[in-house]
């Protein structure tokens, strides 16, 4: 069975995580999440990604905050593609691991996202449209979604637009 593993640093990452994981929920797309750390437990993340992969992990997200290391490790540890979210918080209230995540030296690379729930939600749209080049009904949802939010746009603006 193929699926997206959302590994989080920690249980305080859980609450903008969850956005990634219920992202998966609508769209119906299998995903395992866990908490595990680069820092403070790193051979339980070692030894997840490769379980994981042998189960069938397509992607993997991770989602760290501070010294954020967490998708540096996967992406040593896997040629899957590594989608990173850094966290807020902290005395640089995420500026740090931003650039934690999308600072990797190359042929090492990691998709950082945006900081808090938009970057938890484009991770699993990220992933979803990795999913979607050999997934063609995934790729039909998700064109079917792109509608949706543009029909959402137009009534949005009906309600308040002044236009001459
Ligand atoms: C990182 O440090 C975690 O990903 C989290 O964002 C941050 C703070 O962790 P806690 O001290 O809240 O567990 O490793």
């Amino acid at each position: 069975m193929s699926f997206v593993s959302i590994i989080m640093g920690s249980k305080s990452d859980y609450e903008v995580m969850k956005n990634c994981a219920d992202t998966f929920e609508k769209f119906d797309v299998n995903y395992e999440m866990i908490i595990s750390s680069a820092h403070r437990s790193p051979e339980r993340t070692k030894e997840y990604v490769k379980n994981a992969e042998e189960k069938g992990a397509i992607a993997f997200i991770a989602a760290a905050g501070m010294a954020a290391h967490l998708a540096g490790a996967l992406a040593a540890t896997t040629t899957k593609p590594v989608i990173g979210v850094p966290m807020k918080g902290g005395a640089m209230d995420g500026m740090d691991a931003m650039l934690s995540t999308v600072q990797m030296p190359s042929g090492m690379p990691v998709a950082t996202l945006a900081l808090g729930k938009a970057g938890a939600v484009n991770a699993a749209y990220l992933a979803m449209q990795i999913l979607a080049i050999s997934d063609k009904e995934l790729a039909v949802k998700l064109k079917e979604d792109r509608i949706v939010k543009s029909k959402a746009v137009e009534a949005d603006s009906k309600e308040i637009e002044v236009i001459l």
